[in-house]
């Protein structure tokens, strides 16, 4: 574990080694590397975790239940694995209730584009299927993790929540809560924790997430606190004593967390979580690391201006571009490993430009210049709208999401 405190011991640094010899991917809730320029392998990781791939029979299905084409995020792989999102559809064909439910560790004040992606497919999600939405703030695991104190962590979530009511979430159908706060108000919510605290022993959260002895006690605790909103008795001014099934959307470093929630909700009586992953927005970089907020260069945030976003594309997005233009010219561009195309293939919804792109750039005839400026075309006005719409959530708009009460659904 990348993040953990210090004083290794001789044991965990021999692990440690290994991991950095080992020719696979390493993605867990903290790290995610790969040896290949054109990141991660997730083909193999659904394998390694047990996933299930989202394939065009299950992407046609989808679509048959809710009557219209699936996002694009979807539709482009870039949602590519999923956990029992067949039950999801079948509720929802049935007109039974279920939830959602995704999260924010708050790191850092602002979030970055790579963090958008789970919110932006939750707020379709939310919108196709007329589901209440839980949103975690996991203020207790940065203060856990990172150099941070409860109170900086705490504002940071407020913050944060900002950002996430500017995607657009409806306020009728959306509770947000930070863990440091909710915990104070709700005690179904730290009953629920301690029940899950009770069926994982230390030996299984040390061979999901790497936990040594060195590690504070409260990172192994921590497990359960993002378990918890997987059921809906945590929330019972919503939900009441209905034991209901639930949706996670997030990106695939987050599976350990609910492969462990999934291994004891029937110990509990609870549905297992549904999850559906995405990829990661890669690092401007390149692929073998997903854009962190971290590593202020790796990233696009949403609080920067449309000059820094122009900036930090035109020098640090890692180009599929070959040394000269003549060669360029006459070889194309790997839109595999170009950071500016993948950009758009996350942000550029209309799919007959994105391929008109793609084979220009691929037989040469679009230069690596050209492509960046592109993507800083489209990124910019989708940031700039986002920063006017964060300038709506204030405090009081914040409040509301905030407060403990019953969401409208069916
Ligand atoms: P956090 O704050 O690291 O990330 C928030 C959400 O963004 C996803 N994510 C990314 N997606 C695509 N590309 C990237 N480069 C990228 N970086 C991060 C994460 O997978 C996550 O969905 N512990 C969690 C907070 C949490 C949570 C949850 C997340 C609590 N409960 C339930 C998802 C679902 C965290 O620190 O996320």
């Amino acid at each position: 574990m990348g993040d953990s405190v210090d004083n290794n011991t001789a044991a965990e640094t021999a692990i440690d080694a290994l991991k950095l010899e080992e020719k696979d991917d390493f993605v867990d809730p903290w790290n995610v590397e790969s040896q290949s320029d054109t990141g991660i392998d997730y083909d193999k990781l659904i394998h390694r975790f047990g996933s299930t791939k989202l394939d065009d029979a299950i992407i046609q299905r989808f679509e048959q239940v809710i009557g219209k084409p699936v996002h694009h995020f979807i539709r482009r792989g870039i949602f590519f694995s999923h956990r029992d999102l067949h039950t999801i559809l079948r509720l929802k064909e049935e007109g039974k209730p279920f939830y959602l439910y995704t999260g924010r560790g708050p790191s850092s004040g602002s979030l970055h584009l790579g963090h958008l992606i789970p919110f932006l497919l939750t707020k379709w999600l939310q919108e196709t299927l007329n589901v209440p939405l839980v949103i975690q703030l996991t203020d207790d695991e940065k203060t856990l993790w990172k150099d941070l104190k409860i109170e900086e962590a705490m504002k940071l979530a407020r913050e944060n929540a900002k950002d996430i009511i500017a995607v657009g979430f409806d306020v009728n159908k959306t509770f947000i809560f930070s863990d440091l706060d909710f915990v104070g108000k709700c005690p179904a919510f730290y009953q629920n924790m301690i029940r899950i605290q009770k069926c994982v022993t230390f030996n299984q959260v040390k061979g999901i997430f790497g936990f040594g002895d060195s590690d504070p006690i409260g990172k192994i605790a921590f497990p359960a606190v993002q378990a918890a909103p997987a059921f809906s008795s945590t929330f019972p001014f919503i939900f009441g004593d209905k034991k209901m099934h639930c949706l996670i959307p997030c990106a695939i470093d987050q599976d350990p967390y609910f492969r462990m929630t999934r291994d004891v909700a029937p110990r509990l009586g609870f549905p297992k979580p549904a999850l559906i992953h995405s990829t990661f927005f890669p690092a401007l970089q390149g692929a073998k690391t997903k854009m962190s907020a971290s590593d202020n260069n790796s990233a696009v945030f949403l609080t920067d201006t449309p000059k820094q976003i122009k900036t930090k594309i035109n020098k640090h997005a890692f180009s599929g571009g070959q040394q000269t233009v003549e060669e360029h010219r006459a070889k194309g561009g790997n839109t595999n490993v170009d950071v500016s195309f993948q950009l758009l293939q996350f942000f550029l919804p209309d799919d007959d430009e994105l391929e008109r792109i793609r084979v220009a750039y691929t037989k040469g005839e679009m230069l690596s210049g050209e492509l960046k400026a592109k993507a800083i075309e489209t990124l910019q006005p989708i940031v700039a709208e986002h920063q006017a719409n964060r300038k709506l959530a204030t405090d009081d708009v914040l409040d509301q999401f905030m407060a403990l009460r019953q969401l409208k659904f069916d």
